[in-house]
């Protein structure tokens, strides 16, 4: 039997992969997707194979990622209950998804994950294996008493490790669990536990990672430009980019000037409530900026139409329904909406703040002539005519006023 395991090289997933072995048995192949973590993937490979894998991917999926799942989520302008960018969510379906194509190309018949039972990650690997392979059995050692019995904490699986000569690395356990990617670091557990542990004390600085703190930013603000066609930032700067280099370009920068960092509890998928810090920099400057796009370019129906759709597509990529046929519906509705946001936005980054300092658009739909308070020379709006539009809309309320509903 062959298994294809989501690998970090981290103390949870190698352990996993040399008890996976024995416990069943089975040829083990490591699948690590670089989705933008930076270092985490320093001697993966030799640590993979010394740890007892078969065979070693390492793909770098970092544009398709911004390409395909990042910038489509933006277009949506995906929130999570009003704060969260979803960035590990939208990671998640693109890693499962490589991951059953490797298992198929492999012959594997089962691919395994080091998710807990508590989480959404286990949901977000699951759903997607079940939409695109679903003949593919799921391993999940976290739900499994047996293993559950043999590591009930980190010290049994350390000493599984020296046991095994897996090697760890003796750095001090941080005190929070954290995932990263090209769009965001989200920080869990631990210490942020307690809701009213605040994490951006002096003496919590260290955590943070793609950003300082804003009051720590530079004293001078920082102008950038953004140019966006059908909804897709395609310059910064005057500088053409891809999605990658658009979403590093705009990290750096956001995180220069301490943008985007969020402390919330979110509720998961699972029912419980958690409480997650996130930073977000780039990530932060284009939710911005899209929106900003939108104002000019976007008809308002449209727009109104869109944004009520926003809870329910957010709602669908943090619960892990990314390759569900709801989701692909409402992308095309998007992308439907994205066709005339083109033109280019001016921001200006400043201690933490994305603050608006110009947009303009070929394709605007923002008629000066029309909104001014000076006479209007096109005569395309006449006052009068808002007397009788006021007079209809006021019809039901002032019948209702004169009807006294207590009785
Ligand atoms: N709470 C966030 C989410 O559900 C972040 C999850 C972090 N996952 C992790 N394996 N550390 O999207
Ligand atoms: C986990 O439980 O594995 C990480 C957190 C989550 O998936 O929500």
């Amino acid at each position: 039997q062959k298994i294809v395991l989501a690998y970090s090289g981290g103390l949870d997933t190698s352990v996993i992969l040399a008890w996976l072995k024995h416990t069943y048995d089975a040829e083990i192949i490591t699948f690590t997707a670089d989705i933008g973590q930076k270092d985490e993937l320093d001697g993966l490979e030799a640590k993979a194979l010394a740890t007892g894998a078969s065979k070693v991917y390492i793909d770098d999926l970092r544009d398709e990622f911004a390409k395909d799942f990042i910038y489509p989520m933006f277009q949506a302008g995906a929130l999570y209950e009003g704060q969260y960018l979803l960035g590990t969510s939208i990671a998640r379906p693109l890693i499962a998804k490589r991951m059953v194509e490797i298992a198929r190309a492999e012959g594997a018949t089962a691919i395994a994950h080091g998710a807990t039972g508590k989480g959404n990650d286990q949901v977000r690997f699951e759903l997607t294996a079940a939409a695109l392979a679903p003949e593919l059995e799921v391993i999940a050692p976290w739900r499994s008493e047996q293993f559950r019995e043999e590591f009930p904490g980190r010290a049994e699986m350390i000493a599984y490790a020296e046991a095994h000569g897996i090697p760890v690395q003796a750095s001090a356990a941080k005190p929070y669990s954290t995932d990263r990617n090209l769009l965001h670091i989200s920080f869990e557990s631990g210490i942020l536990e307690d809701p009213w542990f605040d994490p951006s004390a002096e003496s919590n600085k260290g955590m943070f990672v793609l950003s300082v703190a804003p009051e720590d930013a530079p004293d001078q603000p920082e102008y950038v430009e953004l140019e966006f066609a059908q909804g897709d930032c395609t310059a910064i700067n005057g500088v053409p980019v891809t999605p990658l280099e658009a979403m590093e370009k705009l990290n750096e920068l956001g995180g220069k000037h301490g943008i985007g960092r969020v402390d919330m509890v979110e509720n998961r998928f699972v029912g419980m409530k958690s409480r997650g810090v996130y930073e977000t920099p780039g990530g932060t400057i284009l939710f911005t900026a899209h929106r900003k796009m939108e104002s000019i370019t976007m008809d308002r129906d449209v727009m109104h139409l869109r944004d009520s759709l926003i809870s329910k597509y957010a709602s669908l990529v943090y619960n892990g329904f990314w390759f569900a046929p709801e989701r692909l519906a409402l992308q095309a509705l998007v992308s439907e909406s994205q066709k005339n946001v083109t033109g280019t936005v001016r921001l200006k980054l400043y201690k933490g703040n994305v603050i608006g300092a110009g947009v303009k658009s070929p394709v605007s739909l923002y008629n000066p002539n029309i909104a001014t308070m000076e006479a209007d020379p096109t005569q395309a709006y006449n006052q009068n005519d808002a007397t009788g539009f006021i007079r209809l809309n006021a019809l039901r309320l002032k019948v209702s006023s004169g009807v006294d509903q207590t009785k």
